[in-house]
């Protein structure tokens, strides 16, 4: 008889926003007049800039002849894209980072989620409390995150950093050592991000530590601040330590279309093994390349055109943030985040609780969000909103909640 995989079996409930996706479906069949407004999941809804458009047009007709047809794309993905994310994304910021470090991938959820196959069992991992399931969860189905206590909702091999109110939602450094380090910066869900010289500190303490940072920039594009650093490489010493991990789902609109990549430097190693090589060897293995046409949509990101529509892009975005905001803190609720980030973070009202929020909006305003437990128990007494709807439906969301 075949065995399963045991720890797919220690995995609390279900995907977080499955979970809300049943939960709003439940509501809709039995309040089918409804107009539910959907600010939950940080899902994009404006099209694909034109500049994209032209350029997946132009290479869906060079799939159709012979001479200009692509099959299989290379291994770490086509030149003409790891060229461009070396040019804009790092030399452009006085990053050293060259196309060999790139490796191209079908978005940041698959590299977060995968990246930890190439770390041993036993490493710890650390990461900010309430954090973005994924880093939890892979690590839960590989077995490296011990046992689950449901009351307290933590793992006993897991180094919780608690960000919350308290600390400004910076987190600070463990007491016990990690091996794996995760930081998503800008934040999801809190909103909130870090200086540049606080993420030098985490750098610092990366290398003293011997420790690896899995730093997930998929809110890059949102930083309005200049303290902000754009990469991880911007820090000094931040190739010894560092993996970037980096998305166009965000700053382009690619939910549904799929891109991204991770950033292994060859000067990271584990004594004298590359990480570079051994995230080679995996890719190669388990991947056969973000689609032809898909690569060059991204290439297309990094025109002049393209840069300046998607700016339009995420200045539209961050506009419903400060609508969100303002509403908000009009209507009495403390909020986060919304200056660097798509996501706005507020305290639940009369200590109701993530979830209880989560039902008391969507019955009386008929707008979903997600409930801050949802991401970890410091989470609790959270909610997060996000900016990603289109202008009206966040409007009318925000009156709605006003109204309340
Ligand atoms: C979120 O809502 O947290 C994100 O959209 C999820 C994701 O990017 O996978």
């Amino acid at each position: 008889m075949f065995q399963i995989n045991e720890n797919y079996q220690k995995l609390p409930g279900s995907y977080l926003f499955s979970t809300i996706a049943k939960k709003v479906k439940a509501f809709t069949e039995a309040n089918p007049d409804k107009d539910i407004i959907r600010l939950g999941i940080g899902d994009v809804t404006q099209p694909l800039a034109p500049a994209v458009i032209e350029a997946m047009h132009k290479a869906v007709d060079e799939m159709g002849k012979a001479e200009t047809f692509h099959g299989y794309a290379p291994d770490l993905g086509y030149e003409f894209l790891r060229s461009a994310i070396v040019e804009n994304d790092y030399k452009s910021r006085g990053c050293d980072i060259s196309a060999d470090e790139i490796f191209v991938s079908d978005g940041a959820k698959s590299d977060s989620a995968n990246i930890q196959e190439i770390f041993g069992p036993d490493n710890r991992i650390a990461v900010c409390d309430p954090v973005y399931p994924v880093y939890v969860d892979s690590n839960v189905m590989s077995g490296r995150t011990g046992v689950y206590d449901a009351k307290s909702e933590t793992w006993s091999n897991v180094i919780y950093m608690p960000c919350t109110m308290e600390n400004g939602f910076v987190p600070e450094f463990p007491k016990e050592t990690p091996d794996m380090i995760y930081l998503c910066l800008p934040n999801n869900p809190t909103g909130t991000t870090i200086t540049k010289a606080q993420l030098q500190e985490w750098v610092d303490y990366a290398n003293k530590a011997g420790a690896v940072i899995i730093y997930d920039g998929a809110y890059e594009a949102y930083i309005s601040e200049p303290d902000v650093a754009h990469s991880i490489y911007e820090c000094e010493g931040a190739r010894t330590c560092a993996i970037e991990l980096k998305s166009y789902s965000k700053n382009a609109g690619f939910t549904g279309v799929r891109l991204g990549y991770a950033v292994v430097p060859k000067d990271l190693k584990c004594k004298d093994v590359s990480l570079n090589s051994m995230w080679a060897r995996r890719h190669g293995t388990k991947f056969n390349g973000a689609p032809y046409i898909v690569q060059r949509a991204g290439e297309a990101t990094y025109s002049p055109e393209g840069k300046a529509q998607l700016k339009e892009q995420v200045a539209y975005y961050m506009k419903n943030a400060a609508t969100i905001k303002t509403g908000l803190k009009n209507a009495g609720y403390t909020v986060f985040g919304g200056v660097n980030a798509p996501y706005i973070w507020l305290k639940t009202p009369d200590k109701m609780t993530s979830w209880e929020f989560f039902d008391y909006l969507l019955d009386n305003a008929n707008v979903v969000g997600t409930p801050g437990s949802g991401f970890g128990p410091s989470g609790e007494g959270y909610f997060r909103l996000t900016a990603f709807g289109s202008y009206e439906n966040t409007l009318a969301a925000i009156e709605r909640i006003e109204k309340l």
